[in-house]
């Protein structure tokens, strides 16, 4: 194979209370990354589109190229690759950006040498790169782009990482106000050490959350989507987010939060129409405060990563 195309999903991450261990794909937006191979060793990165020239060129700085240096080097190869990024999803927006790109990349060099590797083994390689993206080698944007689906990260030393089976009518809502954040400060603002009461909330939010998942339960997961340690850090960055959480909820939300590390607010419901409703009445309250918002309605993706061409 001498070239391949690769889309990657955006994704949701934290799921309200599951700071770095819980996340899902949605089906747009996402990557296109192509791959061709040259007859010279090393890795170039040719061309990157709809990034407003932000993203670096430099192969040691783009999350796509450090992926697969990272998965080149362990495999010992000096293949030649050429990288043609497409960002098709905003950036800093908390749908997972960087890792959609890692993940669209070290899935289709995969494919170019005829998938050595399976997904759930490409998942350190991609991480690779949300490292060199935001500092902390993060998986819960990454590991639900790769595999699809509701994942969690169960520890990340030694990596143990279980897709969940989600309730087919679960939609996620998601707005982006057109702001920018990016993970790197979301993270420093946060406080490094926690109340024994919240962390007892909170784990069980996160065993409900995932239980509620599995049985689909809708009244477990709408009771387990709260997130008392995170969340109220980090809404502060994000103008009208309780007028727009409640907005999501009084619309008939199972619950709502936000998106990875913000600025993307997201909600899921129990169908396409309500999901429908939610989003609307989320816009309406950014237009409200003067934000234009990109909308996203989606399913649960539970493919991840798709073969274009
Ligand atoms: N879990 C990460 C964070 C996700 O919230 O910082 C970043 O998209």
């Amino acid at each position: 194979m001498r070239s391949v195309k690769i889309f990657a999903p955006a994704t949701v991450a934290n799921v309200t209370c599951g700071f770095d261990i819980l996340g899902f794909a949605v089906h747009q937006p996402g990557d296109e990354v192509t791959l061709k191979r040259k007859d010279s060793p090393g890795i170039i990165i040719q061309e990157i589109k709809g990034d407003g020239g932000l993203l670096p060129r430099d192969i040691n700085k783009n999350t796509a190229s450090v992926a697969i240096k990272a998965y080149l080097d362990h495999l010992k190869l000096d293949c030649g690759i050429e990288i043609f990024l497409e960002k098709k999803m905003p950036l800093g927006s908390g749908l997972g950006s960087s890792a959609a790109s890692a993940v669209a990349a070290v899935f289709g060099v995969n494919e170019l040498i005829g998938r050595p590797l399976s997904p759930m083994e490409l998942l350190p390689f991609a991480m690779q790169g949300e490292f060199e993206a935001c500092g902390e080698a993060h998986a819960d944007n990454v590991a639900p782009a790769l595999l699809g689906g509701f994942v969690l990260i169960r520890s990340y030393n030694p990596l143990d990482v279980v897709k969940i089976d989600a309730p087919k009518d679960l939609f996620a809502s998601i707005v982006h106000p057109q702001i920018e954040i990016a993970t790197k400060d979301a993270r420093s603002i946060l406080k490094k050490s926690l109340l024994l009461k919240d962390a007892v909330t909170q784990w069980g939010n996160v065993a409900g959350l995932i239980t509620g998942l599995i049985k689909e339960d809708y009244d477990l997961i709408s009771r387990s989507m709260e997130d008392v340690i995170v969340e109220p850090v980090r809404s502060m960055l994000i103008p009208g987010f309780d007028q727009v959480k409640s907005a999501a909820l009084n619309a008939g939300a199972l619950g709502c939060g936000i998106s990875g590390s913000g600025p993307s607010i997201f909600s899921l419901s129990r169908s396409s129409e309500t999901a429908t409703k939610v989003a609307n009445e989320m816009e309406a309250c950014f237009k409200q405060l003067d934000i234009i918002c990109d909308v996203f309605i989606s399913p649960v993706n539970q493919e991840g990563p798709l073969i274009i061409s």
